[in-house]
Formats: structure tokens, sequence, C-alpha cells
């Protein structure tokens, strides 16, 4: 399936976008030739693992870096066009920003509120409107009675709402969030996920969200996989056609994304996380054992061809078992 949408209004265009960073005298591609699009007012989720570009692509989005090759353009504004005060006007008016880290999303000697005003004096409100407005935002993310406390009052869900309170400050049609539950429980996530879903309804967002979570991807109108910075599957359908089921000998059956996501395994591994169960992709071969201690050692070790107790190039049988 493809991750692009046929409509000619889109409010996102992707087309080809790679990034790459130059790391002494080397570079990583972090971004693979990107191509999507989103329309105003949908939410889109976009999960994948660590390292897949799903920050880098947030950010080349909000205007904070621009791309190495590609086309990129959000509610008909060229980003890679805008330079200097156009550039700044984007993300100060067009785009709000919540990041993976939730520290990095207020100032900590400032109140909830006077965070949430911030925005607005930078974009040069007077200070009756942005007293209002930031009363009004903080009321809907639930978070009146805290609008006196600093920061660190406040509990991980109650930051990240008021990071969100902070990004829509300036009225943006944008509203990127990356990892906006990845600190929180589950409980605290979901809520954070259901004032998105309500917030975009209420202001009429266009709402782009990173997430590794499946359970908080599922709040969005289609997610979307991103993998080694290439988009992959639109999950959203197949997950909603075949949804996983679980059945009473406790056999989990997958929808085949989901599956291939798995790399299509016949063996899978399962970890037992304090956020739930985490499923793998498990080898299945005599290397078992090498795959593992692989794992287990530094990055540096030789990855293939290697074992620890081969002598002259072969193990012994009783090494073997
Ligand atoms: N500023 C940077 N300079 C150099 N390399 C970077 C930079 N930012 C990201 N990368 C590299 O680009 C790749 C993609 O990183 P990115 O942060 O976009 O991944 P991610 O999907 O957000 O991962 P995570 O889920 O861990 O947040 C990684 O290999 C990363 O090391
Ligand atoms: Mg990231």
């Amino acid at each position: 399936m493809s991750a692009q949408h046929t409509n000619g209004s889109a409010y996102i265009r992707c087309k080809n976008v790679v990034k790459a960073y130059t790391v002494g005298d080397h570079e990583i591609v972090a971004l693979r030739g990107i191509d999507f699009t989103m329309q105003r007012g949908e939410m889109v989720a976009i999960v994948g693992p660590s390292g897949a570009g799903k920050s880098s692509l947030l950010n080349l989005l909000g205007g904070l870096d621009t791309p190495t090759a590609g086309q990129l353009s959000v509610g008909g504004l060229n980003l890679l066009d805008l330079k200097g005060r156009a550039l700044a006007d984007y993300r100060l008016r067009q785009v709000g920003f919540v990041w993976q880290q939730v520290e990095r999303n207020l100032l900590g000697h400032r109140s909830a509120l006077r965070n949430v005003t911030l925005p607005m004096m930078m974009a040069g409100v007077g200070i009756r409107e942005r007293t209002r407005r930031a009363r009004e935002l903080l009321a809907a993310v639930g978070m009146s009675e805290h609008a006196h406390k600093r920061p660190a009052q406040l509990s991980g869900g109650q930051q990240q709402r008021v990071a969100i309170a902070v990004a829509l400050a300036n009225h943006p049609p944008l509203l990127l969030a990356d990892e906006p539950t990845g600190a929180l429980d589950r409980a605290s996530g979901e809520q954070v996920m259901a004032l998105l879903a309500d917030l975009r309804r209420r202001y009429g967002l266009t709402v782009l969200l990173v997430t590794h979570d499946m359970e908080m991807a599922i709040y969005a109108d289609r997610v979307l996989t991103l993998r080694d910075g290439a988009l992959g599957q639109d999950l959203s359908h197949a997950l909603a056609d075949t949804p996983p089921a679980l059945d009473q000998e406790g056999r989990i059956r997958l929808p085949a994304p989901v599956r291939s996501h798995l790399d299509n395994a016949t063996r899978i591994a399962i970890e037992i996380r304090p956020e739930g169960v985490l499923l793998r992709p498990e080898q299945e071969s005599e290397d078992d054992t090498e795959a593992l201690l692989q794992s287990m050692l530094p990055r540096s070790a030789p990855r293939k061809g290697w074992w620890p107790f081969r002598r002259n190039g072969r193990a012994t049988q009783e090494e073997r078992r």
C-alpha cells in the first residue's frame, strides 16, 4: 500500500525528501527519499524503531532543519524557500511543536501560564489578549488549576499538557508532536492522545505525531511506518480490517503489516516491559547463540563469522552443542 494520498488539495507535501547529517568525515543518511502527503485536518501517526528518522522528519516539517534534497511544502509554503524572518515567522505562527524530551518543552523558571504566554509575547500579542488566550488554552488541556505552577511542580503528563498549550499559543494550523507520550505511563499517555484528538477537532488542527507505541497510534486517522529512513506500509486500514486478536490458548493473530514489521519471522522473542509486552523477530538458525552473543557485545566487535570458542576457524562438536 502506498503512503501517498491522491487528493490534490494536500496540506503537507513531502516529495523525495532526503536528509543527511555530516558527522566528522562521514555522512549519516537519516531520510532516504520520503514521499507523503497529508490533508488539512488529518491526524497521522508515524511509528518506527529508534533511529528510523522520525524526529528528523518532524524537524524538517517544523522548519527547524532543512532537507538535503527533495521538496517540502506546508500550507502552500515551500519550506526550502523560507529564510530569515519568513522562516522565524513560519515557526512562530504556522506550526506548533511538542518535543520528544519533556524538559525541552517548557522553561523551568516560568509558571505554566507564563510558558503559554511566551510565544504570544514573541508574536507581539498584547498582555490582556495573551493572558486571556493562555487561560483558554490551559482550560482546553485541563490545566486551569495548575496555571501558576512551575514545570518542576507538575507531573510528566501535566507538563506535556502544558507543552501542547504552548505549542498552540499562536493558533498554528499544524501541530507536530514528537513522542508526546514517550515519557508517560499508559494512563497519562492515553489521556494526552485523547486530548490531541479532541484539540484537533476543536481547533481544526492538522496533527502529525511520532510514537513508538501502536496503542497510541490508533488514535490517529492513519498510521505510517518509518524504518531506516524510508516510509513503509500504511498500517491504518490493515489494523482496522484485521484487528489483532488473542485466543483462549494464548495464541495471537497479528495483521499482515504487523507481521511484515516483524520481518515475517516464524519465531518471535517476547519481552515483558513495564508498558506491556514486546514482540520482536528472532533468527531461526544455528547462529541463534551467536546472534544473542553479538547483541550483548559492544558495537565495535566484528559482526559476522565471529565465534568466541572457534579454533582454527572451526568449532568442535562439543562447542556447537
Ligand atoms: N543532528 C544529528 N547529527 C547527526 N546525526 C543525527 C542527527 N540527528 C539524528 N541523527 C541520526 O539520524 C538517524 C535518525 O535519527 P532520528 O533522531 O531522526 O531517529 P528517531 O526515529 O527519531 O529515533 P528515536 O525513536 O530514538 O527518537 C540516526 O541514525 C541518528 O543517529
Ligand atoms: Mg526521535
